[in-house]
């Protein structure tokens, strides 16, 4: 028993880890269900490497050093849960179990509580950053059992992408399923900036008629300022990407988005906690309406939109103006993605380090970005912060940048470009900072056709009343049940 872990699942990310993990000096044995997969992968990618291969899952945890680590790379679900029943079996108590697929919270809570009573340590870790972030850096966002971290703690950090100071984009996320939360909302975050940078896209290409090599060298500007992001930077990249005929690729490209439920998830947890997360949500809703084209094809043809309005006078005002828009609306992203973190900490008793998740994702995700290094500074100002929006830095951006914002805005409903992202964004802004909102009508109608019941600004909170508003109700009200 030579090996320090052993692998289960050559596909692309599992492959891409092994090699990583090889070229840190681990010796890792790999297995994976289609057997002549892990004689291909010796013969070929890793040949010269001191990767063992194994036929069977007994003989790959024969060759685990103990503690054992047998880290999963298999498809999210039942297979998950396969896979650990073959693996069991073979396995002692104190071995450790690390599913690295981009499974749902709820099963690594289950699973962790579940392998515990058999004495197994299970770590469910979200790992991201594509085939290239799992061969030389991913960011890993490990949760589980705690007594497990020490023991893959160094390989973890080992194979984790650096920042600029040398610190690894890993660290012990929480408890139970807390990794595969954090990287939930990290992959709900990811389909927020996509969504984002699409409807900038919109608003110029449509808005002003830019080409794509006109977007690529707009996009390619941003990516050196504030907005310098990896998203920013591969989005520059499709622009300026052409077809074998010449002519740009994104232009030939069919206009239904695909999902796998990673932004769902975060949508319904949202839902679930009540937090107002809606630039996810419309994130998720503009991927399922792109994928209605038919119905799209078929409402173009009679359904009109605005006419006769000019297009922006000023079009490197127009540029600046969708710049700060996405700059704010990506702000307003993020505060809601760490208000739903805080919130499901506090429901599952996690104790997540805000300014550790940040710097998680500082470096090797998809979402990585200078901006992170933003939020981490701001966690790092005060641990306790309450709402990024809060920070003196974001608010600072939101104040001097929102006339701009709104600009933008303006042009997009005047010229009929849905921005969904954008707008829900300003609309939390304005819903966010506003000491009183219109929600004192709505108690009065749940009063008036359902005894509801309101508290009053002139009395303590927590106290309700009931109104008899016509004079034809009773005087009992309903229970004050909260959903
Ligand atoms: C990553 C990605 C990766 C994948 C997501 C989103 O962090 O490396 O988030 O996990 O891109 O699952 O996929 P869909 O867009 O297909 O839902």
């Amino acid at each position: 028993a030579s090996c320090d872990i052993g692998l289960i699942g050559l596909a692309v990310m599992g492959q891409n880890l092994v090699l990583n993990m090889n070229d840190h000096g681990f010796k890792v044995a790999v297995f994976n269900r289609t057997v002549s997969k892990v004689d291909d992968f010796l013969a070929d990618e890793a040949k010269g490497t001191q990767i063992v291969g194994a036929h069977s899952i007994e003989e790959l945890v024969r060759l685990l050093k103990r503690p054992r680590r047998v880290m999963l790379m298999v498809k999210a679900g039942d297979t998950v849960d396969q896979m650990i029943d073959h693996v069991l079996p073979h396995l002692e108590a104190g071995d450790i179990i690390i599913d690295g697929g981009n499974s749902l919270f709820t099963d690594s809570n289950r699973r962790t509580k579940a392998l515990a009573e058999k004495g197994i340590l299970f770590i469910g870790t979200g790992v991201s950053g594509g085939e290239e972030g799992a061969r030389f850096g991913p960011s890993i966002m490990p949760g589980g059992n705690p007594a497990a971290w020490p023991h893959v703690k160094d390989i973890f950090q080992a194979i984790a992408a650096k920042v600029d100071d040398g610190t690894p984009c890993c660290d012990w996320v929480g408890e139970d399923g807390a990794g595969h939360y954090v990287k939930m909302v990290h992959n709900g975050i990811e389909y927020g900036d996509i969504q984002l940078i699409c409807e900038a896209y919109d608003l110029l290409k449509r808005g002003l008629g830019f080409t794509p090599d006109e977007l690529h060298d707009i996009f390619a500007e941003w990516n050196k300022g504030e907005l310098d992001s990896f998203l920013i930077e591969i989005t520059a990249e499709i622009f300026a990407k052409k077809d074998e005929d010449g002519k740009p690729l994104i232009d030939k490209i069919l206009d239904t988005a695909g999902q796998k439920g990673t932004g769902k998830w975060t949508a319904i947890s949202a839902l679930d906690l009540g937090q107002p997360v809606t630039l996810i949500g419309e994130a998720v809703f503009a991927r399922c309406l792109s994928a209605l084209k038919d119905e799209r094809i078929e409402a173009s043809k009679v359904l009109t939109g605005p006419s006769g309005v000019a297009a922006p006078s000023d079009r490197d005002a127009f540029i600046e103006d969708v710049r700060r828009a996405l700059y704010c609306s990506k702000i307003i992203s993020y505060a809601q993605g760490y208000m739903l973190l805080r919130e499901a900490g506090k429901e599952n008793h996690w104790n997540l380090n805000m300014g550790g998740i940040a710097l998680m994702w500082r470096g090797g995700c998809i979402i990585r970005s200078r901006f992170l290094g933003k939020i981490k500074e701001a966690y790092d100002k005060n641990h306790a912060l309450d709402n990024l929006l809060l920070d003196n830095f974001f608010f600072g951006v939101l104040n001097q940048y929102q006339a701009s914002w709104r600009k933008a805005l303006v042009h997009a409903i005047e010229l009929g470009i849905p921005t969904p992202a954008f707008t829900t964004a300003l609309a939390f802004y304005d819903g966010y900072r506003t000491e009183r909102l219109p929600a004192n009508l709505l108690q009065a109608q749940r009063d008036f056709f359902g005894a509801h019941t309101y508290e009053r600004i002139d009395q303590p909170r927590g106290k309700f009343f009931h109104t008899n508003w016509t004079g034809r109700g009773g005087r009992v009200s309903s229970t004050t049940y909260n959903a």
